[in-house]
C-alpha cells in the first residue's frame, strides 16, 4: 500500500497530533476525511425551513381522472424506500377527437420544504432524449446514477423547491405516442402548450401557479421557444411563467459553440487530454489558419466593439478543413477509450449506466434499461409496448428543425419578459463549450444593449458553505453561471451548485 505522503504533509499542518503518530494515513482516517467532505457538500445549501418537516406536501386533485395516474411510491422497482406521492402517464396534446399524439409525464408534489405556489417543468434535449434521464440522474427525488448499485434519495432534489413536472417531448421521444410531425420549434412549443392545457384539466389545482421552464443541451433551444410561445399567447396555458433555466444550452451555430473554443479548451485541460506534442502542434497550426486561435481575445471584449463575425468562410458548422472538434474527439479516444464528451475527466473503465447512455453502450449493457423494464412501465402507467431508449431512434423533426438558433430569434424577448433568466454552463463539458457560450452572449442584444458590458470576474460564483466554484455575472435580467468541474449535465455532476442556481431563479435567494 502506498503511503499518502502528499495528504500527510497537509494533515501535518492541520492536525499535527493525529498525523505525527500515524506515519501513514489509515484507511479509517482517509474515509473520515472523505465522509466529512461529502457531509460539507450535503449540508451546504439545502433550503432549511423554520418549521419542522411534516412530510411531502401531497396535493388532493379533485378531478377523479387524476387518480388513474397516481403512482404508489412504495412500489417502484429496485427502489427500497417510499418516493412519496406522484402522478404519471400519457396525456394527449389536444382534446380533438382522434388525437393520437400523447406525451408521457411524471409529476411530483413539493417536498416538506418546497413551495406550493410554483411549478418547475424540466425537459432534456437531444433532440429526442427523454426527460426521465433528468428525473433519475439529475434532479428528481430519487436517483440511480452511473456506476452505482441501486437508487438512493436525492438530497438535492428540486422537489425541495416546489412541484416538479417531467415531460418526454416532443412527440417521438421516450414513451410518447403518435407520429412526429414537428417542422420547427414553434410546432414543438404548440404541442407542449396543448399538453399543458390537457394536463391542467386533470390536475386543475395547479392552475395559476408560477411556472419555471428548465432544461439542458438541446433544450437550450426548446425552452426559449416554449417560453416565447407562452409569453406571446398568454391565454392558452393557465400558469404564470416567471423565468427559465437553460444549462449547457444549444443557443447558436456549432462553429461558435464547438469549433472556435475547442483548441483553447484542450490547452486549458492539457494534462487531461494527454495529447502528444506533435498532435498539439498540428492542432495549434490548424486553429491559427482557421481563425480560431485569437478569436476569443480579439472579439470577446466587454462591452463588445460591434457584431462578432463568423470565422473563415462563414460556414456555421465549421470552416472548410477546420473541423478541429472532431480531430480532438478522435485523438482523445485513442489515448482514453472512455473519453466522455459530456465530462472530460472520465477515464477507463466505462461505468455501467442503468439508462444506457452516455455512461455505457447498448451492446455491452448487461441489464435491461431501467425504463424499458415491464415492471417499471407498469408501475408508472407507461405503455408496455414501447421499447424505451434514453435518446429516441425516431427523428423527432422528420425534415430537420427549421427554426433559427434561439440567440438569433426568441431568446432576447424571453429574457425581456422574464423576471430572471439563468444560463448555466459546466466547465468540463466538451460537447458544448462554455467559452463558445460567452461568444454567443457577447453577440446577442437584449434589453437595449449588446452583450455584457463589464467582464465576467473569476471566482465570482460562491456556493454557500463551500466557496468559489466558478463564475457568475448578471446584466439586464440575464444571469450567466460557469460551474467548475461540472460536465454537461449540471444537476447531475454538480447538484449543490444547480440547487443554489434554482433558488436564485425562483426568487428564494436575492443573489446568485
Ligand atoms: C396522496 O393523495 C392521494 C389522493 O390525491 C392519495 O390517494 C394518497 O394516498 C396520498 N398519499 C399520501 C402519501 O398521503
Ligand atoms: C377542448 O378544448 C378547448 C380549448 O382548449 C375548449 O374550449 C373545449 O371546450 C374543449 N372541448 C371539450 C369537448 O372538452
Ligand atoms: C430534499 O428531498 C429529499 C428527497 O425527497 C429529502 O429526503 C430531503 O430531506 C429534502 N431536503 C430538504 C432540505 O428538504
Ligand atoms: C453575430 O450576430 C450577427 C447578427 O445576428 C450575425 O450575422 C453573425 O453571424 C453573428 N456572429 C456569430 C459569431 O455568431
Ligand atoms: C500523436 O497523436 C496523433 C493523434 O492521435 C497520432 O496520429 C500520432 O500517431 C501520435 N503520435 C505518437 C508518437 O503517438
Ligand atoms: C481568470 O482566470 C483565468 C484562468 O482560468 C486567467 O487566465 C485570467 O487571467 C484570470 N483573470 C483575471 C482577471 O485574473
Ligand atoms: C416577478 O415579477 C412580478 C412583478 O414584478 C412579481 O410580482 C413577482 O413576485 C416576481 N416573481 C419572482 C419569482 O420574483
Amino acid at each position: 500500500m502506498l503511503s499518502f505522503s502528499k495528504i500527510l504533509s497537509v494533515c501535518a499542518v492541520g492536525a499535527a497530533l493525529i498525523c505525527a503518530e500515524a506515519r501513514q494515513m489509515s484507511k479509517e482516517h482517509l474515509r473520515a476525511k472523505q465522509a466529512e467532505a461529502a457531509q460539507r457538500w450535503e449540508s451546504s445549501n439545502t433550503r432549511r425551513s423554520k418549521v419542522a418537516g411534516g412530510g411531502v406536501k401531497n396535493i388532493t386533485f379533485t378531478n377523479p381522472k387524476a387518480s388513474e395516474f397516481y403512482v404508489d411510491g412504495t412500489s417502484i422497482p429496485e427502489v427500497d424506500f417510499d418516493i412519496g406521492p406522484s402522478w404519471s402517464g400519457l396525456l394527449p396534446i389536444s382534446n380533438k377527437t382522434g388525437e393520437k399524439r400523447e406525451l408521457f409525464f411524471w409529476f411530483f408534489p413539493p417536498g416538506p420544504e418546497g413551495s406550493l405556489d410554483d411549478l418547475v417543468f424540466w425537459t432534456n434535449g437531444g433532440p429526442g432524449c427523454s426527460s426521465l434521464e433528468g428525473l433519475l440522474q439529475e434532479n428528481g427525488p430519487f436517483q440511480w446514477n452511473v456506476g452505482t448499485a441501486k437508487p438512493i434519495v436525492n438530497q438535492h432534489s428540486w422537489t425541495n423547491l416546489s412541484s416538479l413536472l417531467y415531460v418526454e417531448q416532443p412527440v417521438g421521444t421516450g414513451f410518447s405516442q403518435g407520429k412526429p410531425e414537428a417542422k420547427n420549434e414553434n410546432d414543438v412549443a404548440a404541442e407542449l402548450a396543448g399538453f399543458f392545457v390537457q394536463f391542467l384539466e386533470v390536475f386543475s389545482e395547479l392552475k395559476g401557479k408560477k411556472l419555471y421552464l428548465t432544461g439542458e443541451s438541446y433544450a437550450g433551444t426548446y425552452v426559449p421557444y416554449i417560453a416565447n410561445y407562452i409569453y406571446e399567447n398568454p391565454t392558452i396555458v393557465d400558469l404564470k411563467l416567471q423565468g427559465i433555466w437553460i444549462s449547457d444550452p444549444s443557443l447558436s451555430w456549432d462553429v461558435v459553440q464547438e469549433q472556435i473554443p475547442a483548441v483553447n479548451f484542450v490547452h486549458k485541460y492539457e494534462n487531461v487530454f494527454a495529447f502528444n506534442q506533435s498532435f498539439l502542434a498540428e492542432l495549434d497550426a490548424k486553429a491559427k489558419s482557421c481563425g480560431y486561435s485569437d478569436y476569443f481575445e480579439k472579439y470577446v471584449t466587454y462591452p463588445p466593439k460591434g457584431l462578432l463575425p463568423l470565422p473563415g468562410d462563414g460556414n456555421v458548422e465549421s470552416a472548410k478543413g477546420c473541423d478541429v472538434w472532431d480531430d480532438i474527439f478522435n485523438a482523445a479516444l485513442v489515448v482514453n477509450p472512455a473519453f466522455n464528451i459530456y465530462r472530460i475527466f472520465d477515464t477507463y473503465p466505462v461505468l455501467w449506466d442503468v439508462l444506457g447512455f452516455p455512461g455505457s453502450f447498448p451492446d455491452i449493457q448487461e441489464s435491461p434499461l431501467y425504463f424499458d423494464r415491464e415492471d417499471v412501465k407498469k408501475a408508472i402507467h407507461a405503455p408496455v409496448s414501447v421499447d424505451w431508449t434514453e435518446c429516441s431512434n425516431i427523428n423527432v423533426f422528420p425534415d430537420g428543425d427549421g427554426s433559427l438558433p434561439p440567440a438569433f430569434s426568441v431568446l432576447p424577448n424571453v429574457i425581456e419578459k422574464s423576471n430572471r433568466t439563468v444560463i448555466v454552463h459546466g466547465l468540463a463539458d466538451f460537447i458544448l463549450i462554455a467559452e463558445g457560450t460567452r461568444i454567443v452572449l457577447q453577440n446577442m442584444t437584449w434589453n437595449g444593449a449588446q452583450g455584457f458590458h463589464t467582464p465576467i470576474a473569476n471566482d465570482s460564483f460562491i456556493v454557500d458553505g463551500v466557496g468559489a466554484l466558478g463564475t457568475t455575472h448578471t446584466e439586464r435580467g440575464l444571469t450567466y453561471f460557469e460551474v467548475e468541474l461540472s460536465g454537461h449535465m449540471v444537476p447531475q455532476y454538480s447538484p449543490v451548485a444547480a440547487f443554489q442556481i434554482m433558488q436564485y431563479l425562483m426568487g428564494f435567494r436575492d443573489s446568485p
